[in-house]
């Protein structure tokens, strides 16, 4: 949209831009009507009704009745009207639908990083289709950064020591941009990228032409493997800590009598912070991988375990903190060669 030729709002690329904008535009002609009106007639009574001469005194008012109830009544109903329209909006951007495509986003100081379930990784460049849901998990490897699509009109803060998730559906092919939204620190305007929404051929097609290294879910497995997991979470349920078949979305019991629902909040904080929730049935055996497991490594155990669970419905929102969890450390070294694609690779290196 523009005024004067100025662009003044970003393109409506997602299915609810309208439906943000409209409600915005409300807002703000309801402020500006009313902001308006009290200074016209703030100067219009100030001129009309001015004390001409020195012993000049105004009529005694006590009250109207009527005026002050539709004076109290009328903003009352327009206040409500701006509160149900907004949260019937915000319940919209709130909830993604469960078919939606799953991304995973990663805020570090100052990037970007997006991982998708075919294990593509891509680093302020993220490529979707059009006319899909997507939903994205967030996290934070260090501050609060803040994901934002100005053109699908959403936003969600990435906070370190949990997930939280957004979601849009863009309808047309194009390239957006991607801001961070909270000042992180030096570079945080710099903490930019670019959203790519492709035909759905594209995208199958530039799915093909990345990672080497199998899906976020193999990775995750051989994570699994090399971090030494395999050894204790036994598929038997014989080893030293449960197994982890089919747990995905089910209630487990603790030995201090609670019950926890098994989500990715629950798992990353067993992994990162393994003594907070033991199930009932085993010991406190499990070391901590606070430090030892990137952000994005831990996303790839998190589908590993996924994956174990295959009927599983999706995840609730994982909203919920992880206590005492503070941002993991990224080990170096953990990205196999020609992983990334090109553009990826030569951001990270900077
Ligand atoms: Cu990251 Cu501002």
């Amino acid at each position: 949209m523009q005024i004067f030729g100025i662009p003044i709002f970003p393109e409506q690329a997602s299915t609810f831009a309208k439906d943000v904008d409209a409600l915005y535009f409300f807002i703000i002609a309801t402020s500006a009507f009313f902001a308006i009106g009290v200074a016209v007639a703030v100067i219009y009574f100030g001129i009309r009704y001015r004390r001409s001469h020195d012993n000049q005194i105004g009529a005694r008012i006590e009250g109207n009745l009527p005026l002050e109830l539709l004076w109290s009544v009328i903003p009352t109903i327009i206040a409500m009207v701006m509160f149900g329209w907004g949260a019937s909006v915000f319940y919209h951007l709130r909830r993604p639908p469960d078919e939606a495509m799953h991304i995973y986003a990663v805020g570090k100081q100052w990037m970007w990083k997006f991982q998708h379930l075919e294990g593509q990784r891509e680093i302020n460049e993220l490529h979707i289709p059009a006319g899909r849901p997507i939903r994205v998990t967030i996290s934070s490897e260090d501050v609060i950064h803040s994901l934002y699509f100005p053109a699908f009109r959403t936003k969600i803060d990435a906070i370190p020591g949990r997930y939280t998730e957004l979601w849009f559906d863009a309808q047309t092919p194009g390239e957006y941009h991607i801001f961070c939204a909270e000042y992180c620190g030096t570079n945080h305007s710099g903490m930019i990228g670019t959203v790519t929404v492709m035909e759905p051929s594209q995208y199958q097609a530039w799915l093909q032409g990345g990672g080497m290294e199998g899906t976020l879910a193999q990775r995750g497995a051989r994570l699994f493997n090399d971090l030494a997991c395999a050894t204790c979470h036994l598929d038997t349920g014989q080893g030293r800590g449960p197994s982890l078949k089919d747990i995905m979305g089910t209630t487990v019991e603790l030995t201090d009598g609670s019950s926890a629902i098994v989500d990715e909040a629950y798992l990353r904080e067993s992994i990162l912070n393994s003594q907070a929730k033991i199930v009932k049935g085993f010991q406190p055996l499990m070391p901590t991988f606070q430090g030892l497991v990137s952000e994005e490594n831990l996303v790839a155990l998190i589908e590993h375990v996924k994956s174990l669970s295959p009927n599983a419905t999706p995840a609730a929102p994982a909203a919920a903190p992880a206590p005492g969890a503070t941002p993991a450390t990224t080990p170096t070294g953990t990205r196999p060669s020609g992983a990334a694609p090109p553009a990826a690779a030569a951001a990270e290196k900077k």
